[in-house]
Formats: structure tokens, C-alpha cells, sequence
């Protein structure tokens, strides 16, 4: 079966948050089930080189506005179709952003036009390869079944929300030079309030709809999560189906990851020791063994709940324990953070940026992984954590209160906890599960054999590709 990837992001090549990773990983799991994977991507200056070694296989003189063509080229186990329309992606920093901070005043067309080719290979083909299925990935791919609308037989789609707070929303003046038809502009179709929603249309007129966790399935149903959404997600009842995130097992793996200094297994724990003293060092924190290493790694935005973790710093210093962050966005709480670390040195340590191979020694280091999100889709810095016996402090939302097993003393006497997790996102409940958490490293026996647990939890991707896989099934009526 072939399947058509529709994203704005994917992992290594380009990535600025989850959904890369994701991208980036699940193709290759499918490979091993038969299906046959290949990501349409823009192709920013970041792919220039994979481009370059690849082969045209489509082009056209006019592309909202310009010339384009798509580069097919395989690179790091995944098979890629690149969109290489300079008059959209050829542009430096932040794929979303321009030099000021402020989204693309063209993302409509940039993202548009991502989609329209994405619904011109699902119904032509490309190279004599045509997709079964079209899977399009958040609002930047959510306008392709409305592109589709315009075609008979084209193939079935389905949209996966990977955060349902981006949604896409324009001007409905650019429906006519987006090429999109007017009729489909309703309530029931790519409306949302005066505006043209692009992952509204997704939602609208796929034929599934997946988010990245079960519980963020029905969050998204609600006032609370659905950001306005959760009519038409309700409406679209059983067609909503949450399929949990894994990780790539390769890449995250403590006893074969390159970037640590010093490998391990669940049979080896003391040699992160070593892990840990390096990331006392690079954050300049004391080596106090009594009191845990948190860490975070993460972009700084509301979502995540950071602003809730300056409030519960006196307590965490208080008790001996230290804090390593790592983590860019919002300006007033990367200074919030550089602030709490010159305040209490030795104890809060910050990096403001993205550091991919910091982020791994991070995990391996550190005894803990803080995550305190507002909501979460699904969250994988948690999963990192589990799979290095870095033991998740989760907020009970979306895809943390799926993968996490909370310390209570029930899961305690069955030996089933794998972490802690609080509820609401407030400093009192934060503190109380950053409590017991110091707490429960105080007790070896009871620490190690969570972090043993952690470490054994499945978190690969091979029960959620089967799922994925059961879906291209279900669309396409293979089974
Ligand atoms: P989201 O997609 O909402 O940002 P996820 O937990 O799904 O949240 O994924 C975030 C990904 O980005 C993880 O792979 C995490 O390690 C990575 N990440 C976030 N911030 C940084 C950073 N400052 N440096 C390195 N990696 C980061
Ligand atoms: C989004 C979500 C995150 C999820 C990621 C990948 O960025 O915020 O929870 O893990 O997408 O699906």
C-alpha cells in the first residue's frame, strides 16, 4: 500500500518541535509492514543538500506565483518529495517565522501550495507512483481534501492534529487566488468564524480525523481543549480516533546513544553517574546525590506550563534539588529563567536555545523530567524520559496522563508506577508532586525499581503504526 505524507516538518532534516520526530519516525516502522511511505515536504534551504542529490520529477511555471518543482530523493531511511519553490520556502531562520518573529504574511500560499501539489499527486500519481492514502499532518496540510473536493476518485485522506491550538486561519478573500472553491466556504466546511481555517477544512472534509493520544481524542471534544473546534470534532464522533506517539528507538537509545558520555541499560544504572556529573557541569549545579537532578527540555510557551515551574523554584531549591532547563520561545520566560539562575546558582541551571545533543545528555543525566504542560497533545520529551530511566513529572492531561503511571500508593503496592503526575496545573499541585518525587528518590529500592519499570514500558512505534496501518485499511476498504 502507498501512502502520501503531507507535513511542514521532519526529522533530521528540519524540525522545530514533536511533530518532526514524528515524521520522521513513523514511515519507517510502516516500511517494516508493508507500506511504502513518501513525505511531501517544503524544500527549505535546510534540504538544499538532500535536493541536490535528488531527481525532478515534476515542475510547473506557475505555483501560486511562481515556478516550482518536486525533487524525489531518499535520505536517512525515508523517501521524500521535495516542493522546491523558491518564491515560498527560500527564505533563512524559522520556517514559520520572519526575521521579526512574526508568522510569514504569505503562510496561506506557502502552505497552499503545499497542499494543492499534495492533492495533484493523489490524484496523477508522480513518477508512476500514486498513493492509496493521503495522510496530511496539522493545519499546513489540512487544506488538501478541500484541493481534492475539485477531483472524482480521488483518494481518501486522512488529517492527524498533532496541537490543535495552530489552526490556520486567513482572510476568505484568498480563497479565489488559493484556487480553492468558493462553495466549500460554510460552517460545515473550511469556516471557522469569518475566517478560512485551514485545519477546520481538514477536519471537515478527511475522512479520518487522528490526534496523537486517546485522552487528547476526547479533550478536544470539550470548551476546555477544542480551541473552538470541538463542535465539528464532536460531530465527527467515531471518525476521531486517537493513536498514541511513540519514539525512534534508534535514536533514543541510553545504551547505544553517541551522545552521551557514558552508556547504559537498566542492568548498568550506576554508569549515569557519569551522565549526571557532566550535566552538573555544563548547568555549573552542585553534586548533592541527596535530592534529585530535574531537567526540562522544551519549547517556552503557555502550553507547557513553565511559568507554573517559577513559582514552585523556592521549593525545589529548598529541598536540595537541582534544575536544569533547556528551552526557547517566549521572550519573558527565557528571562525569567536566566534570572532564576543567576539567582540561585548551583541549584537552577539554564540554556536558552535548541540543542539537540544537550537534549540527549539531558535525558541521560538527569533523574528526573519535568512536564507540566497546560494540555498536551501528546508530548515526547515524557517518553524519552521512560525510556531512559529518567522519571517523568507530568501534569494528568492528553498524552501525559496516557503514558505516565502516577506514584500513588496503590500503583506503589502493585508495582505498576512509572511516575508522577499531578492535577490541576497549579505551584500547589506541582509542589506536591515535585515532593514526592524527592521523596521517593530518597528510597533506592523504591527509585530503581520505577526507573527499571520506566525503562522496560514499551514506547516504540509498533503498536501505533499497526493502528495507523488498521486505518489505511479501514479508508481504503483493504480489510
Ligand atoms: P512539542 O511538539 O509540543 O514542542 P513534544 O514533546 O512533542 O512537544 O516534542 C518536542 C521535541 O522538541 C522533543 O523532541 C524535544 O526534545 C525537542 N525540543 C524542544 N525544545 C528543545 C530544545 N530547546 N533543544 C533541543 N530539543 C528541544
Ligand atoms: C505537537 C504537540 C505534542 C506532540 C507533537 C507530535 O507539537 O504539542 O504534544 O507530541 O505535536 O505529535
Amino acid at each position: 500500500m502507498n501512502i502520501l505524507f503531507a507535513a511542514s516538518e521532519c526529522g533530521p532534516f528540519i524540525k522545530t518541535g514533536g511533530l518532526a520526530d514524528v515524521i520522521g519516525a513513523v514511515p519507517k516502522t510502516l516500511a517494516g509492514m508493508g507500506i511504502s511511505v513518501r513525505i511531501l515536504l517544503p524544500a527549505y534551504p535546510a534540504l538544499a543538500r538532500v535536493v541536490a542529490a535528488g531527481e525532478q520529477v515534476w515542475a510547473t511555471d506557475s505555483l501560486l506565483g511562481g515556478g516550482a518543482r518536486i525533487v524525489a530523493a531518499s535520505a536517512e531511511g525515508l523517501e521524500l518529495l521535495l516542493l522546491d519553490a523558491p518564491h515560498l520556502y527560500d527564505r533563512p531562520g524559522n520556517i514559520y517565522l520572519d526575521p521579526k518573529g512574526r508568522d510569514w504574511p504569505d503562510n496561506a500560499f506557502r502552505y497552499g501550495a503545499l497542499c494543492k501539489v499534495a492533492a495533484e499527486i493523489a490524484v496523477g500519481g508522480i513518477g508512476g507512483w500514486k498513493p492509496d492514502v493521503v495522510h496530511a499532518h496539522d493545519w499546513q496540510a489540512g487544506l488538501i481534501p478541500a484541493y481534492l473536493k475539485a477531483f472524482h476518485g480521488a483518494p481518501p485522506t486522512i488529517l492527524t492534529i498533532h496541537n490543535i491550538a495552530f489552526q490556520g486561519l486567513f482572510d476568505p478573500s484568498l480563497i479565489g487566488p488559493l484556487g480553492l472553491q468558493p462553495w466549500l466556504y460554510h460552517m460545515d466546511g473550511m469556516e471557522y468564524f469569518g475566517h478560512l481555517g485551514f485545519l477546520k477544512a481538514g477536519i471537515a472534509f478527511s475522512q479520518k480525523v487522528t490526534t496523537v493520544s486517546p485522552t487528547y481524542a476526547h479533550e478536544i471534544m470539550t470548551p476546555e481543549f477544542g480551541m473552538g473546534l470541538q463542535g465539528i470534532i464532536t460531530a465527527r464522533g467515531a471518525d476521531v480516533v486517537g493513536i498514541l506517539n511513540g519514539i525512534d528507538l534508534d535514536i533514543w537509545n541510553p545504551a547505544d546513544d553517541p551522545l552521551l558520555p557514558r552508556t547504559y541499560s537498566a542492568r548498568t544504572l550506576q554508569k549515569k553517574a557519569a551522565n549526571r556529573a557532566e550535566v552538573a557541569r555544563r548547568f555549573a549545579l552542585n553534586d548533592n546525590g541527596d535530592a534529585p537532578l530535574f531537567c526540562v527540555i522544551s519549547r517556552l510557551t503557555t502550553q507547557k506550563g513553565l511559568d507554573v515551574l517559577l513559582d514552585v523554584l523556592p521549593g525545589i531549591v529548598s529541598r536540595g534539588a537541582r534544575l536544569a532547563v533547556l528551552g526557547s520561545g517566549d521572550k519573558g520566560l527565557e528571562a525569567r529563567f536566566a534570572t532564576a539562575a543567576r539567582k540561585w546558582p548551583g541549584s537552577v541551571g539554564c540554556v536558552i536555545g535548541y540543542d539537540e545533543p544537550l537534549s540527549h545528555l539531558m535525558v541521560g543525566g538527569s533523574d528526573a523530567i519535568l512536564v507540566p504542560s497546560r494540555f498536551e497533545p501528546c508530548g515526547l520529551t515524557q517518553l524519552y524520559g521512560l525510556r531512559y530511566g529518567t522519571l517523568p513529572v507530568v501534569s494528568r492531561t492528553g498524552g501525559l496522563a496516557d503514558t505516565i503511571i502516577d506514584a500513588n500508593p496503590a500503583a506503589i503496592a502493585a508495582g505498576t508506577a512509572t511516575g508522577f503526575q499531578f492535577s490541576p496545573v497549579t505551584a500547589f499541585a506541582f509542589e506536591d508532586a515535585i515532593n514526592r518525587t524527592c521523596e521517593a528518590f530518597r528510597d533506592p529500592q523504591l527509585w530503581t525499581s520505577m526507573v527499571k519499570r520506566a525503562m522496560a514500558h514499551p514506547v516504540g512505534w509498533e503498536q501505533s503504526a499497526r493502528a495507523y496501518k488498521a486505518l489505511y485499511d479501514a479508508v481504503t476498504g483493504a480489510n
